[in-house]
Formats: structure tokens, C-alpha cells, sequence
């Protein structure tokens, strides 16, 4: 590999259990962390699907008592994550579930950080801000995109400031990350796509980061091959295969982004999800193709192995690994349908110097491989608007 030029290395996960049919398993999980009062935190959705009484009959047959708390909507709001921990510590539970996509399992990582640390979820913004071990964790996720159950980041919107909160720590990872493909089967059409192209997304940036290893390399590259071989299909055909490759994608993605960080298309939307509660798959979608076309002058050595990953033909001129890339990506956007212009998601164009500023003191600007300045995201958003 071209691009095996690494100096340092750290590389963290929680335990993961992956497999079809293993959520049966998540009671066990808890009650093999200590827990005899377990703190459930889903969404609506998943209760009326099904997965949500799945999951308490696992508790229940684990032996263990659980509070359901459900006040969670899509980018979890500071409010919510509040009264979670409320309810938490007032009904005395122990050891927290999430059973979601991102926004279930980042505000079960919220309510972890408030009931062990206090204060406001606005105090532990940024790199390292906590400093008391969390509760113990398992996260089970039922979309194909977020990482949230391996990752070392927790996303929580700011209600008053109109901004996401991005949280980076060890501290919550959680302890065991249990994902079956299964639950995917329930998954809305046009959420398969949008948190698969998020997981395209932590792939494409994972590997570009200046903080990337030979550890975040080698998963970011896994997600990448599988996307490129199932992406289109799982949306069009739903098999079985091509679904749990989907998360299988998003399970190597998340390794790779929690330990390499990620760049300036996470860091634009960031703060477009915090000022217009837009999908983030959707944006990511929008932002992505720019964000190549961004890097690539300055992740040559990477392009080849890139190309190769996605399935491309070989190239053996960058220029060439480069095309073919950016082409497999695009064309797998469309397939799913996905979103091509800021402007179709409402974002307003009075707000794109505020988007770029917000941008540009996000964490993920931090691992960008292009240094870059409010001036340079700017330009990146007008090219995707
Ligand atoms: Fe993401």
C-alpha cells in the first residue's frame, strides 16, 4: 500500500457483537455489566415496530427491571437529554441501553455525561472535557450510518445557541457495542440510504484525516468495499446480505472515524444540522462530492488504494484513480436518490458565512488533511449550494 507512511498509532473500541439474530443477546449484555435497573432509551419508531418490546423481553428474561424513555426526535435536543438524566437518577437505574440510529444512542451518551458529571451537556463541548467515568453502556444500533455504538463522539443540539454540540471522549464509547442486521429490516427505504451515505461519509473522511492510522486505514477501506458492492443494491432489493453489508460498512466506518477523527464535511455539517434540524445523511450527501474534489490535491498517495476499495477499475495514474473515485461516489448517491444541492435541504444562503464560521471551530476542522480557513469552507459551500 502506497500509503503506509505511519509514525503513531491508537486505536480504541468498545467489545462488539455483530451477527443476525444476536439483539436477543442485549440483556445479558446489561445484566453482565452490573445493571439490575436498566435505563432503555429508544425512539417511537422503534416501539412501534417491534424492536423496542424485543428488547425488554431480553431484559426481562435476563432477570433485570428497566424505564423505557423515549423523548428522543431526530438530532437530540439538550432538553431531552435533560430530562432523561432526570428520570434516570430519579428512578435510581444503573446501567444505560440505546437501541436506535444516532440520535437514540448520542442522547443515551448525553444522559450518561449528565447523570455522572452534572451540569449543563453545553459544559463538555470539544476534545476531552470529562472527567468522571460514565455508567456502563451498550448500544445496539437499527440504522446503517451513524458509528455512534463504537465511536468516542456524541452529536447533541443546543437548542438556545441553534448549534450542534460536538462531544469528543473516550468516555463515551460505550462498553459494548451489539449490532444485528436484522433490525434493519425494518428500516425505512429512504433512511437506508441517508445513514448509508453517512457511513460512506466517516469512510471517505476517516481515511483522508491527518490523524488516520494503519488500523483506521484498513476499516475505512472495509466500508468503502462494501458500500461500493451493496449500496445500491440493499436500496433497490433489501437482501439480506446487502443489508447486513450495509452495517457492516457502518460498524468498520465507525471504528475508523472514532480513532482517525474526520474533516471539513462532517465539521460543515455540523452546524447545518444545528441551525435547520436537516437529516444528516442527507447533508452529508450534498457536502461529500465537494469535500473529494477539496482533499484529493492533498491525499494523493491515498487515491490508488481509495479507487481500488470502491471497486473501480485500476488506474495507475493518480488523475485517473482520482476520476473513477469521485465517479463511484457520485453514482452512488444518485442511485440512492440522495439529495445534490444545499438549497433542496432549506438551507438559506444568508446563513453560509455563519455556517462557515460555526464550521471552522468544529473539532472535526482539527484532522482535516487541506488546512483550511472560514474562507476556503465558504467557497466549499457555495460549490454545494
Ligand atoms: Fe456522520
Amino acid at each position: 500500500m502506497a500509503s503506509e507512511v505511519y509514525h503513531h498509532c491508537k486505536f480504541e473500541v468498545p467489545e462488539i457483537i455483530f451477527g443476525r439474530g444476536l439483539l436477543r443477546q442485549v440483556g445479558s449484555c446489561a445484566r453482565r455489566l452490573g445493571g439490575k435497573n436498566i435505563f432503555l432509551v429508544s425512539d417511537q419508531g422503534l416501539f412501534e415496530n417491534g424492536w423496542v418490546d424485543f428488547v425488554m423481553k431480553s431484559l426481562t428474561d435476563a432477570g433485570l427491571r428497566f424505564v423505557y424513555y423515549d423523548q428522543v426526535t431526530p438530532n437530540p435536543k439538550d432538553h431531552e437529554i435533560e430530562q432523561g438524566a432526570l428520570e434516570y437518577i430519579s428512578k435510581n437505574a444503573d446501567v444505560i441501553v440505546g437501541l436506535g440510529g444516532g440520535s437514540a444512542m448520542d442522547a443515551a451518551k448525553g444522559i450518561a455525561i449528565l447523570v455522572s458529571n452534572g451540569g449543563h451537556i453545553r459544559d463538555y463541548a470539544g476534545n476531552d472535557k470529562i472527567y468522571r467515568p460514565l455508567p456502563p453502556m451498550v448500544l445496539c444500533p437499527t440504522t446503517c450510518g451513524t458509528g455512534s455504538d463504537v465511536s468516542q463522539f456524541a452529536i447533541i443540539n443546543d437548542t438556545d445557541e441553534r448549534c450542534k454540540l460536538t462531544i469528543m471522549s473516550r468516555c463515551v464509547a460505550p462498553d459494548i457495542s451489539l449490532t444485528d442486521p436484522d433490525t434493519l429490516s425494518t428500516l425505512p427505504d429512504e433512511h437506508v440510504g441517508s445513514t448509508a451515505v453517512d457511513a460512506l461519509s466517516h469512510a471517505v473522511e476517516a481515511y483522508f484525516s491527518v490523524a488516520s492510522s494503519t488500523l483506521t486505514d484498513v476499516n475505512a477501506l472495509r466500508a468503502l468495499n462494501l458500500l461500493s458492492r451493496s449500496f445500491v443494491a440493499a436500496i433497490k432489493e433489501r437482501k439480506p446480505e446487502d443489508m447486513e453489508n450495509l452495517s457492516r460498512a457502518s460498524l468498520h466506518a465507525g471504528m475508523a472515524f472514532s480513532n482517525s477523527l474526520l474533516g471539513v464535511g462532517h465539521a460543515l455539517a455540523h452546524p447545518i444540522g444545528g441551525l435547520y434540524d436537516a437529516n444528516h445523511g442527507n447533508v452529508n450527501a450534498v457536502l461529500l462530492p465537494e469535500v473529494l474534489r477539496f482533499d484529493f490535491p492533498v491525499v494523493k498517495p491515498k487515491i490508488q488504494d481509495m479507487a481500488v476499495a470502491l471497486g473501480s477499475r485500476w488506474s495507475d495514474d493518480e488523475a485517473g484513480a482520482e476520476e473513477t473515485s469521485l465517479e463511484t461516489v457520485v453514482n452512488m448517491l444518485e442511485s440512492g436518490g440522495a439529495p445534490s444541492s444545499l438549497r433542496s435541504l432549506g438551507v438559506q444562503s444568508d446563513d453560509l458565512e455563519l455556517i462557515a464560521q460555526r464550521a471552522f471551530k468544529d473539532i472535526c476542522v482539527l484532522t482535516s488533511p487541506r488546512e483550511t480557513d472560514e474562507s476556503d469552507l465558504l467557497t466549499l459551500l457555495k460549490k454545494a449550494y
